[in-house]
């Protein structure tokens, strides 16, 4: 029998030819809202229901959550799959990379980050790679056209010495103890900032750094979702060396009440974690 956390990986797998191949015409915004009360695109509709269909069809999978659906879909299973289908979509209409972020967790949704087994995102950039992290390690592959996998990086670790930041919301929008700590961070690192989470966190994996998405004044939980975004993203990172933060702890140690909970959220070399938290606390 195979590995089952394999077949749901394999399942995120074989829906990228077709997401990526369905983007073109798919820009253009549906007329609901997700959940979270965000604007929805036609591609972000597109690749919710490949990732239902292909998940679902998992024997392993017992539910499947989403960003772009209120609860969640229960089958007979043994994992707990949540995704964010794309990660950056509002970048489709000025094409700049996006992706699917992914959890398959142990235990039903909502639960605590420690629960999740494996984690990782599909990056539609330049190539299509999946960064994957399982079993204390992560590891980066490219998807080619037709949908075949080949591993190109066997341990991906954050690099030790920083390069690259960025922050979202609006600078009037941070809080002075945040705008503090930027002030410093900016003097030694420089900006990358994409409106793609997954795109920019893949630049901290590759270059080192920091990237967050703070609590602002008039929302101080942030935008990102723990469950889609949060949780998935921090064990990645986490697995690869660095270290997650609400602003107070690791998003691994948060558990979240309400399905589509939004979290301030920071992920990257520790040494600007723990300075990041002690201009907050
Ligand atoms: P999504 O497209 O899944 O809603 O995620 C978008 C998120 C995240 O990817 C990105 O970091 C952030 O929104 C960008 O927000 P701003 O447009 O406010 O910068
Ligand atoms: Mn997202
Ligand atoms: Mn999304």
């Amino acid at each position: 029998m195979s590995d089952p956390i394999d077949a749901v990986v394999d399942a995120v797998v074989s829906t990228v030819p077709d997401v990526r191949g369905g983007l073109a015409n798919r820009r253009s915004y549906e007329s609901g809202a997700n959940p979270s009360g965000d604007r929805q695109l036609a591609a972000d509709v597109y690749a919710d229901e490949l990732l239902e269909d292909r998940l679902l069809g998992v024997d392993a999978v017992a539910g499947y959550a989403s960003e772009e659906r209120e609860s969640i879909v229960r089958t007979e299973g043994r994992y707990y799959v949540a995704a964010d289908p794309l990660d950056g979509s509002s970048n489709l209409k000025s094409n700049n990379a996006m992706g699917t972020v992914f959890g398959v967790y142990d235990e039903p949704l909502p639960t605590s980050g420690r629960d999740l087994l494996a984690s990782g995102f599909v990056l539609y950039g330049p190539i299509t790679t999946m960064v994957l992290a399982r079993g204390g390690t992560v590891t980066e592959s490219v998807i080619d056209a037709d949908g075949t996998r080949r591993t190109v990086t066997e341990d991906l670790t954050l690099p030790e010495d920083p390069t690259v930041y960025g922050f979202g919301g609006r600078v009037p929008q941070w809080r002075d103890a945040f705008a503090g700590y930027v002030s410093a961070v900016e003097a030694e690192l420089k900006l990358r900032y994409s409106g793609a989470m997954i795109g920019d966190v893949n630049q901290v994996l590759t270059y080192g750094g920091i990237f967050g998405y703070p609590g602002l004044r008039d929302r101080p939980e942030g935008k990102l979702r723990l469950c889609f975004e949060g949780h998935p993203i921090a064990h990645v990172v986490e697995t690869a060396g660095g270290a997650s933060s609400n602003g107070e702890r690791s998003l691994l140690d948060l558990t979240p009440e309400r399905l589509h909970e939004r979290t301030p959220l920071f992920v990257g070399n520790d040494e600007y974690i723990d300075r990041l938290e002690a201009a907050l606390g």
